[in-house]
């Protein structure tokens, strides 16, 4: 055991909500993310509901997942929704510019989205072209989803076999809209954005919740621009930041096979959420000291060199113990900002960047940052209790490489050992994710819950993800390396729980 971390949770003192939709997830049309890995079409010799993997169904079925966004991503400001509507076989033939000049047969368009958002029971993030579309276009797509009456545009809808018009909340303007949705200034945008929301309507009762595009990282003038001439015209503004362990974009290290380095600049990389989250907040705090636009922060996770032999614009990577950690460090930081933070995406469900699922033909394997999907489920909708914890923190020379990129002001040197949520459900259950981020020592934990009487820990609960190393990963051929075990050696005694946690690994585990 390195040492021993005292966490001290006021459960008398919850203010904020952890919004559910903190675990959406994210699905563009890149690479094997829709085409393969969610669609194969009802005639594929793959098993399928539909045209929906049976596989992959099921298992985001089991995740509780909030909502999706769709259709991109940098794929969104350049797709035309009327091509996706219709008999598929008359469907046109695009090029997908952005990820890999490939053909879009646009097989998958919004009546496919919209069904896998009914079987999953998800709410839809629809993300609209502002980048080369036009408020009109716009406007007709949101007409033929959500409108119940004669107009020919909901008419074509039922004609296309959607009697009821759907239910469209979260509605991003734009993507990226100052890089790959059309390299604006923030200037620019926040004008085009003010046009293109006016024509954002709410037809038959439906109310579309306005997304702003963000920056990502620390580009803080831009949500300050945004916020001083359109802030009281939306809902959220978003916000993208990709964990990045290698020292850039051109040199993002590699997804397998990494040493003690990259795992450390990589949970280093992912802590860095926290500030650019309170940054980002305090600039909105300026324009709107209550709170009531939120930041959404609908692109997050890791992204690595993509996987050798495969297409470089598809992102295929895979996914270890270290990226089930960048995932449980990100979510307890968002958690932790619940008071701003109410909408967030992984990139992405299936295939792509930092996936739940991987697939090939018709194998399809689970990764670590599913399972932590899966434990995490405790948190959705839960009130947020404020904690305090001691936790010591492992430091390793390279920091540097991580944050010189950013314009960083609170860093202290290295990593927090233990990263953790606490929430109380609707029943009155307290949950708590603790993550050991230390690669070598277990940690002893305390968690001194004050403000409620707890008495028991709930039966089951504890679940453990950890893994012989660091770049332990799942495949097809052994799809269970990296997978949650039942942990039973907790203590509750007289409001205090106690447990030792191994070296690099994620608990959740509930008491009442
Ligand atoms: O998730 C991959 C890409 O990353 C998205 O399309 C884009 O918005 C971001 O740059």
């Amino acid at each position: 055991v390195f040492a021993q971390t005292n966490i001290i949770v006021n459960a008398d003192q919850a203010e904020y909500k952890i919004n559910e939709h903190i675990y959406g997830q994210f699905a563009e049309h890149l690479g094997r993310g829709i085409y393969g890995g969610i669609w194969v079409g009802p005639d594929s010799d793959i098993p399928n509901k539909e045209g929906y993997r049976t596989d992959v169904l099921e298992a985001l079925q089991e995740l509780d997942i909030p909502n999706v966004r769709w259709p991109g991503g940098c794929f969104a400001d350049e797709y035309h929704w009327r091509d996706g509507i219709g008999p598929r076989d008359e469907r046109p033939v695009r090029i997908n510019t952005h990820w890999g000049m490939v053909e879009e047969d646009n097989s998958f368009g919004t009546h496919e989205f919209l069904r896998l958002a009914e079987l999953l029971d998800t709410e839809p993030y629809i993300s609209a072209n502002v980048g080369s579309g036009t408020p009109s276009e716009m406007k007709d797509w949101i007409e033929y989803m959500t409108y119940d009456g004669d107009s020919d545009l909901a008419n074509l809808r039922r004609e296309n076999g959607r009697e009821e018009p759907w239910d469209i909340k979260f509605f991003g303007i734009g993507n990226e809209s100052w890089g790959c949705g059309g390299n604006m200034t923030a200037d620019y945008y926040a004008d085009l954005y003010r046009q293109f929301q006016t024509f954002a309507k709410n037809y038959s009762g439906n109310e579309i919740y306005k997304i702003a595009s963000g920056w990502s990282d620390d580009r803080y003038d831009w949500t300050e621009t945004l916020m001083r001439e359109a802030g009281w015209m939306m809902d959220a503004i978003s916000l993208h930041y990709y964990t990045i362990p290698g020292p850039g974009w051109g040199n993002k290290g590699p997804s397998t096979d990494f040493d003690v380095d990259m795992y450390y600049k990589g949970l280093k990389a992912a802590f860095l959420l926290d500030e650019f989250i309170t940054e980002h907040s305090n600039r909105m705090d300026k324009y709107d000291p209550n709170k009531r636009v939120n930041l959404a922060v609908d692109e997050w996770g890791i992204w690595t060199d993509p996987l050798a032999g495969t297409n470089p614009g598809f992102l295929e990577q895979q996914n270890s113990m270290r990226d089930a950690l960048i995932a449980s460090i990100s979510l307890d930081i968002m958690n932790s900002h619940a008071d701003r933070v109410r909408l967030a995406n992984i990139a992405q469900m299936v295939n792509v960047l930092q996936a739940m699922i991987l697939t090939d033909d018709d194998e399809m394997v689970l990764t670590p940052t599913y399972h932590v999907f899966h434990m995490y489920k405790v948190h959705q909708n839960s009130m947020l209790l404020p904690s305090h914890s001691d936790t010591e923190r492992f430091v390793r020379e390279g920091d540097e490489s991580v944050v010189r990129r950013f314009d960083i002001r609170r860093d202290e040197p290295g990593i927090p050992i233990i990263s953790t949520t606490a929430s109380e459900d609707e029943e009155g259950v307290l949950h708590f994710t603790v993550s050991n981020t230390h690669p070598t020592e277990s940690q002893e934990v305390s968690i001194d819950i004050r403000g409620k009487n707890v008495s028991t820990i709930v039966r089951n609960s504890g679940r453990l993800l950890t893994a012989s190393s660091v770049d332990a990963i799942n495949t097809f051929d052994n799809t269970e390396n990296v997978k949650p075990v039942a942990f039973n050696d907790a203590e509750l005694e007289d409001g205090i729980l106690t447990f030792e946690i191994p070296k690099h690994s994620v608990l959740v585990i509930s008491v009442e």
